[in-house]
């Protein structure tokens, strides 16, 4: 399965931060907003990815991360010149996708949870149609929304609606058949001139193929879209690494506990941040591990 990073956009909501810097290089708490969505494509096995960006943030994501090398995956990266919806995604990145399954998610949506890798290897494997996944919120007319009936079957789906039939938001994480790349490019802009999500998603809805997880309680599920909810998102991290001494969306240890890099890289990969606590977590996490392991 390919996957594909779409952090584009002007971020004008977040004016004037973004005016200088792209919003999906904004830190939230102590790390850049895309290596959240990057470490949800890892957890969920994917490894050839695409970012898509504006012309002129394309270099620093580049600058960034590369090609993958570091992390034992392939990252490449594409412009799109103007920001024409989410689904355009699929336009831009047409030919990195080629024949396979593709995982889609929003530079800017944060997801954690226990068991999530697991999860998502269930809902990536022998995709017949599209994976969404739903999320209760309070205010569910900022996203696009689904119904369900009873036992949690897809009935319909809007996007912003400005009175939503039910709490579901659906968020930046999709995962399609191949037909996708058909769907969006024959899909016509909606009202406000974009390439909706949504309205790809209603294709699969009318031809019996959308299938909506529901991710529950305990989960967490962010969005990056305001000030306030990057600051809430960077509160959340903080607190939880805090708590717990973990680091959420560490992307070289993602890679390292995934078998994608050896541990020696995973350390070296710290050590070039030594002088960050970041660095210093990759490091000691290494080096806990080699303790266990009786080697140190
Ligand atoms: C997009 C989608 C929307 C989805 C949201 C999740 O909205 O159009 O359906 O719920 O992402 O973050 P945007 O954030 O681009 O306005």
């Amino acid at each position: 399965m390919k996957g594909v990073i779409l952090a584009g956009g002007h971020g004008t909501r977040l004016y004037p931060i973004t005016l200088g810097v792209s919003k999906q290089m904004l830190s939230v708490h102590d790390k850049p907003l895309i290596y959240y969505p990057l470490s949800t494509l890892l957890l969920a096995g994917v490894t050839d990815i695409q970012i898509i960006s504006s012309p002129e943030d394309v270099g620093s994501f580049r600058r960034l991360l590369g090609d993958g090398s570091d992390l034992g995956i392939s990252l490449s990266y594409a412009e799109q010149d103007k920001p024409r919806g989410v689904a355009d995604a699929f336009r831009v990145a047409a030919r990195h996708i080629g024949n396979d399954p593709v995982a889609l998610i929003l530079g800017d949506n944060l997801f954690h949870g226990a068991g999530f890798s697991t999860m998502l290897h269930d809902h990536a494997r022998d995709i017949d149609g599209c994976v969404l996944f739903g999320y209760p919120v309070r205010e569910p007319e900022r996203y696009g929304v689904a119904t369900t009936d009873g036992r949690g079957r897809l009935l319909g789906l809007e996007e912003k609606p400005s009175a939503p039939r039910s709490d579901l938001a659906v968020t930046g994480l999709y995962f399609y058949d191949n037909e996708v790349l058909d769907i969006a490019r024959d899909l016509a802009p909606s009202e406000r001139g974009e390439l909706e999500i949504t309205d790809v998603n209603r294709v699969y809805l009318a031809r019996g193929k959308a299938r909506l997880v529901e991710l529950g309680r305990g989960f967490v599920w962010l969005d990056t879209g305001t000030h306030d909810a990057l600051t809430a998102a960077a509160q959340y991290v903080q607190l939880m690494e805090r708590r717990q001494n973990i680091r959420i969306a560490c992307v070289e240890e993602i890679a390292w506990r995934m078998g994608l890099i050896s541990e020696e890289d995973c350390y070296r990969l710290g050590r070039r941040l030594e002088k960050s606590p970041y660095g210093q977590y990759l490091m000691s996490v290494v080096r806990h591990s080699r303790r266990a392991d009786g080697l140190e």
